[in-house]
């Protein structure tokens, strides 16, 4: 939510800015600006919609030299997307500019009282409220700056990440993040600040993680930073270990796509070094110090939203599965709101591509308050969630840009079978042989996936016949029952068409009445322990003219005779085959919005992470 980037240094700073804001509009694409610091004076340049609309605002202006700058591609939370409410914010003296991503929630307080000192506002913003609320708190302390924005950051309620530029101040800029994320690229001479690392990797691969109530000041080339408490800290410096490849579309048409079809290489990626069959050899190195902990847990609580809950689905069936241990699957929206029961013999598993999700974020201290083990399962290397947990394993999926989860759901998937697998090996419920068995199960995954994908045309064909369906219905049991709501959830999220995902027997308690020959019916049909039971749910949608789309086994010839549509994938052990069957689901739900016209890596509305509750 939100996408921040700031520069200073010897190069011109717009570029490198409108860049970084590209890079970032996965995360806002409501509105975008610049505040450029030169001879001109201290000026802010913003544009409703996304960063083109910006560029072609500025284009023709003269006044656009400047080593140093700060830039915004917003998520709309308070105030409609509009120029006015588009970032960069000034102070009510226009000597100060500031671009925030989060949200100040006391801030009507704040703006009452700003209000009733004679401040007036021209946005509906949090974040102009907060400007002047530093801005008040500098002239009435006659203080610095920083010293201004360190006082206020006591008083300020919410989530931050901020950065401030001063008039007075040319080669200065000042930082601080509380609860959303703040990365400071290290160049020689130069810094380079942004939500996350990919406007900075680039130009350096040093990159410094700002904590939570952190103050980063960068004056004459130098980096000091302080807490809120002014104790001065020591920046560790991190190596970032990202390829610019990964963050560019080479060569195809959507992030989107080119995420899909990596997936073959994100899954290997995912389980290399890790996952060794000839050898027996399962190793999670987050789980080292804490197998104890996961072995002897009396139950495994699994939090996260959006995507990444389907895949905790999943791992529900997975761990009871295998380890035969109870699960319980929260959406972290409402597990943080309905004081759970949680114990200290609890192990809890956050999962999260961007590692920044507000929501998953709240449930993890909530949990940890209660004495609980933490467990991350994050894409984003350095993000909140990573740090926030007690341990964890990153998914290695690599940069996920479009804003439709696909890759990070299956290498999250992968994690999750590496985890179980490990779990139940070590409580003793998978006997040697099976867990062999499984581990080459698992690693022979990346083929099939490979080999699956090849079926993007066929599947291209289906989408066009269906793309103007104004409804879906996607039905799956067992393992697919949370691949059938994650194709749901993809088909809505990128085409704005209706979808419902159900447990296919769950049907015929409703949503069997929308059945007609108007309504599409997915039905991921694979050869599994439920599949006589699914060819019943088709026969009854059948029954009722409903046009079936079925994701089968390869080689099925029953539910041939009744779809109007079969899909044939690989054959996998049934407890990995969400690994493949979800992959023409993505693809259908791709072919279908780009049919439509839709904006597949930015839908609307959308954010990539989601960082207020
Ligand atoms: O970054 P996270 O995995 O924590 O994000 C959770 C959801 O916001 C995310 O999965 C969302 O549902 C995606 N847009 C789905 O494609």
């Amino acid at each position: 939510m939100c996408g921040i980037v700031a520069y200073v240094g010897k190069q011109e700073a717009l570029p490198v800015i409108i860049k970084g804001l590209k890079r970032l509009e996965y995360r806002g694409y409501d509105s975008a600006g610049v505040a450029l610091l030169n001879d001109a004076g201290l000026n802010v340049y913003k544009k409703k919609g996304k960063v083109s609309e910006l560029e072609n605002f500025i284009e023709s202006n003269p006044n656009l030299h400047s080593h140093i700058g700060i830039g915004h591609t917003r998520w709309a939370t308070h105030g409609e997307p509009n120029d006015a409410n588009a970032h960069p914010h000034y102070s009510a003296s226009e000597n100060f500019a500031m671009i925030h991503n989060g949200i100040i929630e006391n801030y009507e307080v704040l703006k009452t009282d700003l209000i009733n000192k004679g401040y007036t506002f021209h946005s509906d913003t949090d974040s102009e409220v907060f400007i002047n609320f530093i801005e008040d708190i500098y002239q009435n302390n006659n203080c610095s700056l920083e010293e201004a924005v360190r006082l206020a950051l006591h008083k300020i309620v919410g989530a931050y990440a901020i950065v401030l530029m001063n008039k007075e101040e040319p080669d200065t800029l000042i930082a601080a993040r509380k609860g959303s994320p703040l990365v400071i690229g290290v160049g020689e001479d130069e810094f380079f600040l942004a939500s996350d690392a990919t406007p900075i990797v680039e130009y350096t691969n040093q990159v410094v993680y700002l904590d939570d109530y952190e103050i980063a000041v960068i004056r004459d080339a130098k980096l000091q930073i302080k807490t809120i408490e002014n104790v001065e800290t020591h920046p560790y410096i991190n190596k970032l270990d990202m390829e610019l490849e990964a963050i560019e579309k080479g060569g195809y048409e959507h992030f989107m796509l080119k995420e899909i079809n990596e997936q073959p290489r994100s899954i290997a990626d995912c389980m290399r070094g890790r996952l060794d069959s000839r050898a027996g050899r399962l190793i999670l190195g987050g789980l080292r110090d804490y197998m104890n902990k996961f072995q002897n847990a009396d139950r495994i609580i699994i939090t996260a939203c959006g995507t990444s809950w389907h895949a905790g689905l999943v791992a529900e069936y997975l761990f009871e599965e295998f380890a035969r241990v109870p699960v319980e699957v929260e959406y972290a929206s409402e597990f943080r709101y309905r004081n759970p029961v949680i114990n200290s013999r609890d192990f809890v598993i956050a999962i999260s591509q961007s590692g920044e999700t507000a929501d998953t974020l709240a449930a993890i201290e909530l949990a940890k308050q209660k004495g609980a083990t933490i467990f991350g399962v994050c894409n984003v290397v350095g993000s909140s969630i990573a740090r926030a947990t007690h341990a964890g394993s990153y998914t290695h999926a690599g940069p996920e840009i479009g804003v439709a989860s696909t890759k990070a759901f299956t290498a999250q998937i992968s994690v999750l079978s590496m985890m179980a697998l490990m779990l139940g090996y070590q409580r003793g419920t998978l006997p040697e042989s099976k867990y062999m068995e499984l581990l080459s199960e698992l690693e022979a995954i990346p083929a099939k996936v490979e080999k699956a994908l090849k079926l993007n045309e066929q599947i291209e064909r289906i989408a066009a016949q269906y793309k103007d369906a104004r409804n879906f219905l996607y039905l799956g049991r067992g393992y697919n029952f949370p691949v059938a709501l994650e194709g749901a959830l993809k088909l809505k999220e990128i085409s704005y068409i209706h979808a419902e995902g159900y447990p296919a027997a769950e049907m015929k308690h409703g949503p069997i009445a929308l059945i007609d020959e108007e309504m599409p019916v997915v039905f991921i049909a694979t050869q599994d322990s439920s599949y006589e039971k699914v060819v019943s749910n088709i026969q009854e949608v059948k029954a009722r003219k409903g046009k079936i789309i079925a994701v089968v086994t390869e080689g099925d010839q029953t539910v041939r005779k009744m779809a109007d549509h079969v899909i044939e994938i690989p054959r996998a052990h049934e407890a990995f085959v969400p690994l493949i069957s979800v992959l023409p689901l993505q693809q259908l739900s791709y072919h279908i919005a780009v049919m439509r016209g839709c904006n597949v890596d930015q839908p609307r509305n959308l954010a990539k992470s989601v960082t207020v509750e």
